[in-house]
């Protein structure tokens, strides 16, 4: 190669970077509005990010990938539960749900717990491209053996932990057989506010009768 190919090859090259660079970063900036839904960022809004700060809420949840890992991240927490919920939850955490892990009361004055609602709402129909990942777990099996095959399919263990693989949402199952009795675990899988009006564990109306009765059977034996 010559000197002046090696020149043109700089040149060209930096120049064509340059320009997808900033065709890229125009194009994105034109999606923003739409994408962050700047038109419903009110004070309301607003005020809720700064209710946010305030709390140092991002010290234990992640929102749009910032902030601690000790609590659920709550970018997408709007679609998962409802504003009354919500409400309730943050004015006293362990009344509405009493786990294990805590979330500490912080007194939350009325007003704030209304523009946190507004805020996490708002984050909520951020267009973040599927973030967070939601936690893979199959569906539509059809011919199944085992309790634990169901047990996989249904995603249990997107909430439940069994052994230490799973999530925390719920109670860790490993031990549940020692507990609960066949019967009992049977109920809870066909409905789980029959135990407890305020369950946040769905119930599995898809599920047949002889799956139910192997995964029951799978987890009364776990002790
Ligand atoms: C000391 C850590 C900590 C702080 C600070 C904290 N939280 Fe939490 N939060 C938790 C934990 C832990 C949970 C999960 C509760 C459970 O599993 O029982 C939680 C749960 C939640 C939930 C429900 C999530 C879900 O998926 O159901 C919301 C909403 C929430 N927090 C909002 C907030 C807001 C808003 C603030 C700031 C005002 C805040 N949190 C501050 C620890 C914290
Ligand atoms: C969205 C989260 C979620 C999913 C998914 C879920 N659960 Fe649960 N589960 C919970 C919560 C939370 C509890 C705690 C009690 C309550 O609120 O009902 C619970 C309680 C239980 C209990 C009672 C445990 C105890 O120690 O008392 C059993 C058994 C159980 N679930 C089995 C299952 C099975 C089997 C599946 C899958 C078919 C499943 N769960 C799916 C959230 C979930």
């Amino acid at each position: 190669m010559t000197l002046s190919q090696g020149k043109a090859i700089f040149i060209w090259g930096t120049a064509i970077s340059a320009v997808i660079f900033l065709v890229l970063t125009y194009d994105s900036l034109v999606q923003m509005p739409k994408r962050t839904q700047e038109a419903k960022l009110d004070a309301h809004v607003a005020a809720g990010k700064w209710t946010w700060q305030k709390h140092n809420c991002n010290d234990c949840h992640t929102i749009l990938g910032i902030g601690g890992y000790y609590a659920p991240d709550v970018t997408k927490v709007m679609s998962s539960r409802d504003n009354a919920w919500v409400t309730r939850f943050l004015k006293d955490p362990e009344k509405v749900w009493p786990n294990p892990r805590k979330m500490p009361n912080i007194h939350l004055q009325d007003q704030e717990v209304a523009d946190l609602v507004a805020f996490l709402t708002w984050v909520n129909g951020i267009d973040t491209n599927g973030w967070p990942p939601k936690p893979m777990v199959a569906t539509a099996v059809t011919s199944l053996s085992s309790g634990e095959e169901v047990y996989k399919a249904q995603g249990c263990s997107a909430c439940h932990t069994i052994a230490g693989v799973g999530g925390k949402v719920g109670p860790d199952l490993s031990k549940v057989g020692g507990k609960r009795d066949k019967v009992w675990i049977k109920t809870q899988i066909k409905d789980p506010k029959s135990h407890n009006p305020q369950s946040i564990m769905p119930s599995f109306p898809k599920l047949s009768s002889k799956d139910i009765d192997s995964l029951a059977n799978y987890l009364a034996g776990l002790r």
